[in-house]
């Protein structure tokens, strides 16, 4: 079993594609171990994705992220790092509509930017990921 934070991003929150997303999830058999939505500073977004700092969308990122609500959740199923992230499809959403039709991000992602969700890409990635946004006692 394994674990991985998943984020419905603002543009997706703003198409009103929550439930959409999270019954997605539910239907491909995870579950959910943790649930909330949350409003991230600029300085919390900016940690959230510090591995990208030297990259150019970095600022973009940063305001996008922080521009209105999210919702983070930890799902948990067979090898569900992996998983999930097939499941949401390729960063850039109309790529995504072209190669994976029927991906979350196909189907409520914006751009390349704005992408509907983010997703956990490794074991070391979700262990930073999780506890970012839940304690265990968070968790059920
Ligand atoms: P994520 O971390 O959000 O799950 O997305 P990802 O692994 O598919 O993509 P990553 O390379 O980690 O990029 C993180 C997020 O930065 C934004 N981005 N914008 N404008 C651009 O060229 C660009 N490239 C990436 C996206 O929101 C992407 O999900
Ligand atoms: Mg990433």
């Amino acid at each position: 079993m394994e674990r991985t934070l998943v984020l419905i991003k603002p543009d997706a929150v703003e198409k009103g594609a929550v439930g959409k997303i999270i019954d997605r999830f539910l239907e491909e058999g995870f579950r959910l171990l943790a649930l909330k939505m949350l409003r991230l500073s600029k300085e919390e977004a900016g940690e959230f994705y510090k591995v990208h700092r030297d990259k150019p969308f970095y600022g973009e990122l940063i305001e996008f992220m922080s521009s209105g609500p999210i919702v983070a959740m930890v799902l948990e199923g067979e090898r569900a790092i992996e998983r999930v992230r097939e499941i949401i499809g390729p960063t850039d959403s109309n790529e995504a509509r072209r190669k994976a039709p029927n991906s979350i991000r196909a189907l409520f992602g914006t751009d390349k930017g704005k992408n509907a969700v983010h997703a956990s890409d490794s074991k070391e990635s979700a262990s930073f990921e999780i506890p970012f946004f839940f304690s265990s006692l968070e968790m059920l």
